[in-house]
């Protein structure tokens, strides 16, 4: 057999089925599996495990795992007993494994359901890591039930501007909350030996041109704003995968981004683990092994087929450079060293011992959707609504005084679980906004419906001038004569999506009108927001006297608003992200999506709440915003500073005491924001920055103390000058608010170095 020659085996599109050379250095020492080999011992430290593991293995063998051998399944070695990686997506439930999204969303395609949990975006509005713990660790349940074992989830992608196609997908806008959420869901997704791949490292936060825009960020922004979340899941999590993204970054693409990878990823945070190329994003050979890029993903006869596609290849879709051939071609001319090879094929067999996958493999067959994990997803879904509005308090309905509701618009009669593309849920059942309100209405209350107006593109053929004209009319018709109407308005899974941005912050087209006229027609109107972005509410908002976000919710969704219109639950929900009044409030606006392929993020550090509270900005409703059915009294706020020791190492900090009450006649919980406020670095800083949360529950009347650690980290920036966490030494101030525009109570601390 014969090396490729390079030319021919480098095109760009191409699998190579190239022959290899075996290389002689590369006899194994031992070429069959033993029982009583090392690395079967899962006594042994994992490290020594992957050491006796290499020795067993030829380098064709270790080339071979360098790349997918199909859509979601790594490479096997059967005579090493090394199983493939089985992947599905995720980060909101196990979605079908069998394709890209376009396939598994196809309505024909067989269906693999599971249930369905709120997107990121809803998760992150509960403001409880618990609750995102459990969560993961129910993805995990379902997906080992479904016989896969890696879960490509979370996506802590930060909300820079607020028409991302995939917002929803995420945890907000804030480093800290995405880090604290993203760790809890990493953790019970481990718990499970199930593999996560936290994604989209470093910097995927626009959809347009996703293959190729490239992304100006300075190196402050990238570690205050960027990168926490992905520092936390290696170091606090201590995560088995990150998957790269596909946009580039200060001119490199992810996958083959030294920087990203080596430098920060490896040996800043002290990543050990293994990095997954996103689907089809890596763009060499050489380059991308050498940045530490482990595992190219997808591979097989599915990633020729979708590179086949005209589509893919205009859109700059590229893969198949880290096939066996291609690999070995580069060790023999000496671009990439067998040590790196070991390196990068180690870290994968480090984390298949990690998850325990030789010893226990994951079969198919268990049970999806348990009444165990439907609960997990309504207590998501119901913590996440958020009450952004209630005048006269409106909200919660009393069944004994009402006696008809009017449920109305394009998404009340369907129930819009999440966003599209690879994230989308099937679920064997979901609840609509009308089917919850309906159920938990029972005989006593009349419940009426319209859909007041078809959902922008989604039924072409229904939409007429006249059709359009009769819904909105039955509307306003149903709406007049009940006692209460709810507005359930905003996207679904092809209009806000992976693949392509949002097109504006508008509500799709009609729907404006729709509430418009419906509060016109009953002044007792609750309008619902059921969307992973941020939309433009100006032209009713005055005149909204409720106004409820209940994001995608997956399945439980319908039957979550129920709860909360009623008062079965007490809203507790804040927002993870402002609400602008209009895009071009928003700090990214200017240079958003960017000309001629890149983009500036001009605006630095000041993303979100960052921008608007230190500029002055007033948004529609700022961050941590959240209205309850009862009221929080917060007082008695004590700094204390301390000193502890662990593993030899001092750590200083400060212990931050609180008191909240409930003086209200409900119980509800209320979530407790940290704020850090630096008035005397040397560098310019924002007004603010969330450092801590807690989440309360209490009782009518009932006081609990809230505690919050801060390590003296929570005082740092990022110093551009000494690329290094700096600590100014001086007077900070703690702040503890309810929202970031609401800080109930300030302490100030002195923090020396
Ligand atoms: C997405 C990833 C996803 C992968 C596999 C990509 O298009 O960006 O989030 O995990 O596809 O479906």
């Amino acid at each position: 057999m014969k090396f490729c020659n390079l030319c021919m085996c480098v095109a760009l599109l191409s699998v190579s089925t190239c022959a290899i050379t075996p290389l002689s250095s590369q006899t194994p020492s031992a070429s069959a599996a033993t029982d009583e080999a090392a690395y079967k011992n899962a006594k042994l430290p994992v490290d020594e495990r992957v050491a006796d593991l290499l020795k067993r293995m030829t380098i064709e063998e270790k080339a071979t795992m360098l790349a997918g051998s199909g859509w979601m399944e790594s490479a096997a070695i059967p005579r090493l007993g090394i199983p493939a990686i089985k992947m599905a997506d995720g980060p909101m439930g196990v979605r079908s494994w069998l394709g890209s999204s376009a396939i598994t969303n196809a309505a024909n395609t067989p269906k693999i359901t599971s249930t369905s949990f709120p997107s990121g975006v809803a998760m992150a509005a509960t403001w409880n890591p618990e609750l995102v713990r459990r969560e993961g660790q129910a993805i995990a349940q379902e997906t080992k039930a479904l016989g896969r074992d890696m879960i490509l989830g979370p996506t802590v992608n930060i909300n820079r501007v607020p028409l991302w196609g995939r917002n929803f997908e995420g945890y907000g806008e804030d480093p800290y909350l995405a880090a604290q959420l993203g760790v809890a869901y990493i953790t019970g997704v481990q718990s499970e030996g199930v593999i996560p791949s936290v994604k989209h490292y470093a910097a995927n936060n626009e959809e347009f041109e996703r293959h190729r825009i490239d992304e100006k960020i300075d190196e402050r922004t990238l570690h205050e704003i960027y990168l926490p979340a992905f520092k936390a899941a290696v170091q606090q999590a201590g995560v088995w995968s990150v998957m790269s993204c596909y946009n580039l970054v200060n001119g490199h693409h992810c996958a083959e981004s030294d920087y990203l990878l080596n430098e920060v990823l490896r040996k800043e945070f002290g990543f050990k683990n293994f990095v997954v190329s996103d689907w089809a994003s890596t763009y060499s050979t050489a380059p991308t092994v050498n940045a530490g890029m482990d595992l190219e993903m997808p591979g097989g006869p599915q990633l020729q087929h979708m590179l086949s596609n005209p589509r893919a290849q205009e859109q700059g879709s590229s893969g198949g450079w880290l096939v066996a051939d291609k690999v070995l071609a580069e060790v023999k001319a000496g671009h990439i060293t067998e040590a790196t090879i070991d390196d990068n094929v180690g870290r994968i067999l480090r984390v298949i011992l990690l998850a325990g996958l030789i010893e226990h493999p994951h079969t198919p067959g268990g049970e999806v959707d348990t009444p165990e994990r439907q609960k997990i997803a309504l207590e998501g879904a119901t913590e996440g609504i958020v009450l952004l509005k209630n005048q006269n308090s409106l909200l919660p309905l009393d069944p004994a005084k009402i006696h008809s509701i009017a449920v109305i618009g394009p998404n009340a009669l369907a129930a819009r679980t999440g966003g599209g593309g690879s994230s989308l849920v099937r679920p064997d059942h979901a609840i609509s906004p009308l089917e919850g309100i309906t159920k938990r209405a029972g005989s006593a209350i009349q419940i009426s419906s319209a859909l007041g107006v078809g959902m922008e593109g989604e039924d072409p053929a229904h939409d007429t001038a006249e059709a359009r004209a009769n819904d909105l009319k039955q509307a306003i018709d149903i709406a007049s004569k009940a006692d209460v109407a709810v507005v359930v308005v905003g996207r679904y899974n092809k209009n806000e999506s992976e693949g392509f941005d949002v097109k504006t912050m508008d509500l799709p087209a009609g729907q404006d009108e729709l509430i418009q006229a419906v509060e016109k027609a009953n002044p007792r109107t609750v309008v619902v927001l059921n969307t992973g972005d941020p939309v433009t509410m100006t032209k009713w908002l005055d005149a909204t006297p409720a106004l409820l976000d209940m994001w995608y919710g997956g399945q439980e969704g319908g039957n979550a608003l129920a709860a909360i219109l009623f008062g079965d639950a007490n809203p507790s929900g804040k927002l993870p992200v402002s609400l602008p009044k209009k895009f071009e409030d928003s700090p990214g606006a200017k240079t958003y999506p960017g000309e001629n392929l890149h983009t500036e993020y001009s605006e630095g550090i000041y993303v979100g709440y960052r921008y608007y509270d230190t500029k002055n900005v007033e948004p529609q409703f700022p961050f941590g915003f959240g209205m309850s059915y009862t009221t929080f009294e917060y007082s008695d706020l004590k700094v204390i500073p301390y000193t502890t020791f662990s593993g030899g190492v001092q750590y200083r900090g400060v212990a931050v005491d609180v008191n909240i009450r409930n003086t209200g006649h409900r119980a509800g919980a209320e979530v407790v924001q940290l704020y850090v406020k630096d008035g005397h670095s040397k560098i310019d800083r924002p007004v603010h920055e969330l450092k801590g949360l807690s989440r309360v529950e209490l009782s009518p009347g009932e006081a609990k103390t809230v505690k919050i650690n801060l390590e003296n980290s929570a005082f740092e920036y990022w110093n551009p000058s000494t690329n290094q966490w700096t600590l100014d030494p001086g007077t900070f101030e703690i702040q503890i608010g309810a929202s970031s525009r609401d800080i109930r109570l300030k302490a100030p601390i002195q923090i020396a170095r």
